[in-house]
């Protein structure tokens, strides 16, 4: 069992493992270390990766892509707003203002969430990596924007449950990236030295995040992180396509922007000029051939861009006191700038709350924590049972005891001092609290109701089951494909085969064959017409029923290619056994040990052997190679094993016994 590493972006995703002691980035079905986020659906079925983005020109309205943006929020979203006026696929609103994706599958409409969209992708990577490691995959890590809020992070560990992934832990890209860079470096400063301060640009498909971390050995501290959430790749490449239409309506008179196909080959090939201008200061050509209306269109363009590879924080925990006489809510919310709508982490209500026995408010002990994947929970309440009880009442605000931190490390805020680098910045406080608890106090665990974002439990299985049954059928549909594949595979090559006389043309009668290739032409002509949308088995049944009339004739070709080198074998075998029984006969001191009779054995065998091999050569040579051989080769091969055993155990065994 191994685990992966998923960098899951808005244009691709990437996944790595450890092994032989380095990172390795696996390749996929199309040896390709990059994965299109993409997804498609057909009439048969899903193409998931590679497949789905090669086909999107064709396949405009049911292939999806740009989901990550659409993770974890819903239809009234600003954000989901601007987003899906670009979309070339269908939305519509779900019961909550849920995302609903609209796609044609299988010849039916169905409707699926982000969620599941992107568990479908999860499984084109769960699968591409157990091909690569030949093994079960279910632990994994994926990297997600710093930026990513509550409900954002919570909608994707949500789509890896549905794909049957276990995410030990969603880590920020700006993480990743420093971890990446800190791994291999040799020379960074000592640990008490000034440290390296180092600033990462991840320039993404959609967003652009900058951090800015100091390095020692063994040592990363993230000191700041910013991010324009709307600002990527994509970006420069819509001010290039929006450069050429304004180019081609003054020079050709067309107007891409009215004809979506143009558009996204206008789109496609303004990206591959960027990505060339990223490497060339020189004037790039950028031709389209057929772009519109018949015509072809040139232009070209010069600039300088500079690009820069891509990446958090860790676990965080603090107690808050509260004293109160009943049960009462906690609101956690963001309160700095998100690039989310709602700021509202989510509510818990702690329940059972009840008041001290003289009528007064209890101390109740809450803890609050931002975990692995930067997701905020209460994770406890207590009631402390206390002698004297304090007067002052705490505000309710999570987020002002203190500091005031507490949320902005959900996700706004990088690791800073609160939150050290072994990952459990809280625990040895804690660990204080409760010691000098023991000794005056009495805690009481309390109940906790939360509301946050995601799925419940019950719609991540059905969600689950329902990817299950589409990778079964993805499976199928791929197994029917492999079948009539093979079918017709069989039916190219055997009729090419029969039509040449060095090949199988001439094991077959001449009648026989026009009939089978009559047969082959039929079966072609079938699989074109009804036979186009078989089930498996019915192309499986038709492969055998060739396969009882051609494999045949191949085996006979290969009895034909075969036969005189198992026929030199055993005529030599024979040769070889005469001659050290000759020896013998010629009173060769090496064999004087040999008992008489076990020599005649030997002679009689081989005499048996010439018979078996003059009588059968003689049938053989009788027999057209249009008909099965009377032997085969590997009755050739059993007489000449039969045949020297006896002179082995005589003449060798015992040879090597008196040395
Ligand atoms: N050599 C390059 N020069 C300029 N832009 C590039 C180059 N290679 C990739 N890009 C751009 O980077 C973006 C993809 O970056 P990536 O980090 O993979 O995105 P994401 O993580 O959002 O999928 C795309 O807009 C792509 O056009
Ligand atoms: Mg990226």
């Amino acid at each position: 069992m191994s685990v992966i590493g998923i960098d899951f972006g808005n244009e691709s995703c990437y996944v790595a493992v450890a092994r032989a002691g380095g990172i390795e980035t696996i390749a996929n079905d199309y040896s390709l270390r990059a994965t299109p986020s993409c997804v498609a659906f057909s009439g048969q079925n899903r193409l998931l990766g590679v497949a789905a983005s090669n086909q999107m020109v064709t396949n405009m309205k049911n292939t999806i892509h740009g989901f990550k943006r659409l993770l974890g929020r819903t239809t009234n979203d600003p954000h989901v707003i601007n987003e899906i006026k670009h979309l070339p696929y269908q939305t519509q609103s779900l019961p909550n203002n849920q995302i609903g994706i609209k796609v044609n599958y299988m010849n039916e409409d169905h409707v699926f969430t982000p969620e599941q969209i992107t568990a479908m992708l999860f499984t084109k990577l769960k699968d591409t990596s157990e091909q690569a490691l030949k093994t079960k995959v279910n632990d994994c890590v994926i990297s997600v924007p710093f930026y990513f809020t509550d409900s954002e992070r919570r909608a994707l560990l949500d789509a890896a449950q549905i794909a049957g992934l276990n995410v030990l832990r969603l880590m920020n890209e700006t993480t990743a990236t420093a971890l990446t860079y800190g791994i291999y470096k040799q020379d960074l400063p000592e640990p008490d030295d000034k440290p390296r301060n180092v600033i990462f640009v991840d320039c993404g498909h959609s967003a652009l995040q900058v951090s800015a971390v100091a390095f020692n050995k063994g040592k990363l501290k993230m000191l700041a992180t910013a991010s324009d959430p709307n600002f990527g790749g994509r970006d420069i490449d819509a001010i290039l396509v929006e450069h050429f239409c304004k180019d081609f309506e003054t020079r050709y008179k067309i107007n891409p922007r009215t004809n979506p196909r143009a558009l996204l080959r206008l789109r496609t090939e303004a990206e591959k000029l960027k990505k060339q201008m990223s490497a060339n200061s020189t004037k790039l050509p950028m031709n389209i051939e057929c772009f519109m209306d018949d015509k072809d269109v040139h232009g070209d363009m010069k600039s300088e861009l500079e690009v820069f590879p891509q990446n958090h924080q860790v676990p965080f925990s603090k107690m808050l006191t509260f004293y109160r006489r009943e049960n009462f809510a906690i609101k956690a919310f963001y309160n700095c700038d998100v690039p989310f709508p709602n700021k509202e982490i989510g509510q818990f209500v702690i329940k059972e709350v009840k008041p001290t026995p003289d009528g007064e408010s209890s101390k109740i002990k809450i803890k609050a924590r931002v975990n692995l994947h930067g997701i905020f929970a209460i994770t406890s309440a207590s009631l402390v049972e206390k002698k004297e009880s304090a007067e002052e009442e705490m505000p309710m605000d999570v987020a002002s005891p203190e500091n005031g931190t507490a949320l902005q490390s959900a996700g706004a805020e990088p690791m800073d001092q609160q939150a050290p680098e072994n990952g459990e910045g809280d625990d040895g406080k804690e660990k204080k609290d409760s010691k000098k608890k023991k000794q005056v106090t009495k805690t009481l665990d309390l109940p906790i109701e939360a509301y946050t974002h995601g799925y419940s439990q019950k719609v991540l299985n059905d969600y689950h089951e329902q990817e299950c049954k589409m990778v079964a059928n993805d499976k199928q549909e791929k197994e029917r494909a492999d079948a009539r594949n093979a079918l017709e595979e069989y039916v190219y090559d055997v009729r090419g085969r029969l039509g040449e006389e060095e090949d199988l043309g001439a094991f077959i009668v001449a009648a026989d064959k026009e009939k089978f290739v009559k047969v082959l032409d039929d079966m072609e002509n079938w699989l074109y017409e009804e036979g186009e949308d078989c089930s498996r088995h019915v192309y499986v049944e038709k492969l055998n029923e060739l396969k009882a009339v051609g494999e045949p004739i191949k085996a006979r070709k290969m009895e034909c290619e075969c036969r005189n080198a198992a026929l030199e074998e055993l005529a030599h075998r024979i040769m070889m056994a005469q001659k050290v029984t000759g020896q013998y006969r010629s009173g060769d001191e090496k064999y004087t040990h040999i008992p008489e009779a076990d020599v005649a054995k030997v002679e009689e065998s081989m005499n048996n052997c010439t018979k078996w091999l003059e009588e059968n050569r003689a049938l053989l040579h009788a027999c057209p190679k249009t008909q099965n051989p009377p032997v085969t080769v590997a009755a050739i091969k059993e007489q000449t094993k039969v045949g020297y055993f006896a002179v082995i155990l005589v003449f060798v065994c015992r040879t090597v016994r008196v040395d």
